[in-house]
């Protein structure tokens, strides 16, 4: 694969790592609440609304990996539908009942994600430095258009880039390949941001400079790779370009 000449604008870092070129952000969890939903979840179901939240979360990424992995992803299935797929089954699980107009809610709520406060802040700064940024997702491109402009995050991100093209999700290295093809520079030259300690870890063997941002105060895997920075919110990114 041939990538764009960028290296003559690589700066050196007193440390001797070079500044990124770019910054992708991982989405859901990284630039929007998935969380967020929870508040929804236990008016509809009382007391089991974070419960819900969690495992349809939990089970939404585990689906990601069963249609990526299985027979060369013949069971592939856009994110919407493996999000849908994954509140049925956290329902049923959590003993549940999910009514049609419970589900559609819930799914209404899901496609407008509140975006995290500091999100329009932090994409400005990396803009005035002349940082060229973007979203990297498993996240189809109908959610990602409706995410980004609820949140009103158009204009500050070059790139809206979607696995959905590969038909294979995220820790697949093809998923991670997408963002070098569109900034157009080696993995190494860009910052790759999750809040998602399993994307943080994979963008990080991929090849990524990556933060980790640590929302919740969760430990990293025990895989013996760290990221390159941890931090506790999208503010911490600005500290590659320190
Ligand atoms: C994303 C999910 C997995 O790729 O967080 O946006």
């Amino acid at each position: 694969m041939e990538y764009s000449r960028v290296s003559s604008k690589v700066k050196a870092t007193p440390s001797g790592a070079t500044t990124p070129l770019a910054v992708l952000f991982d989405a859901y969890g990284t630039l929007f609440d998935v969380y967020s939903v929870g508040s929804l979840a236990e008016q509809l179901f009382p007391g089991k609304g974070q419960a819900l939240a969690v495992m349809w979360r939990d089970k939404q990424i585990e689906y990601t990996r069963l249609v990526s992995t299985s027979n060369d992803g013949a069971h592939y299935q856009p994110f919407w539908d493996l999000t849908r797929a994954a509140l049925r089954y956290a329902c049923r699980r959590l003993g549940l009942n999910l009514l049609a107009e419970f589900e559609s809610q819930l799914m209404n709520q899901y496609r407008h994600l509140s975006a995290f406060p500091e999100d329009r802040e932090v994409l400005r700064a990396l803009k005035d430095r002349g940082i060229a940024t973007g979203i990297l997702s498993n996240g189809d491109p109908a959610m990602l258009d409706v995410a980004v402009k609820s949140a009103g995050l158009e204009g500050l991100l070059d790139h809206v880039i979607s696995t959905h093209v590969i038909r294979k999700y995220k820790t697949h290295p093809e998923a991670y390949a997408l963002g070098e093809k569109a900034c157009g520079c080696t993995a190494s030259k860009i910052a790759f941001v999750s809040s998602n300690s399993w994307d943080a870890l994979a963008a990080t063997w991929y090849g990524y400079r990556t933060l980790w941002v640590n929302r919740q105060g969760l430990p990293f895997e025990e895989l013996g790779t760290q990221p390159t920075r941890t931090g506790s919110s999208l503010h911490d990114v600005l500290d590659f370009f320190a």
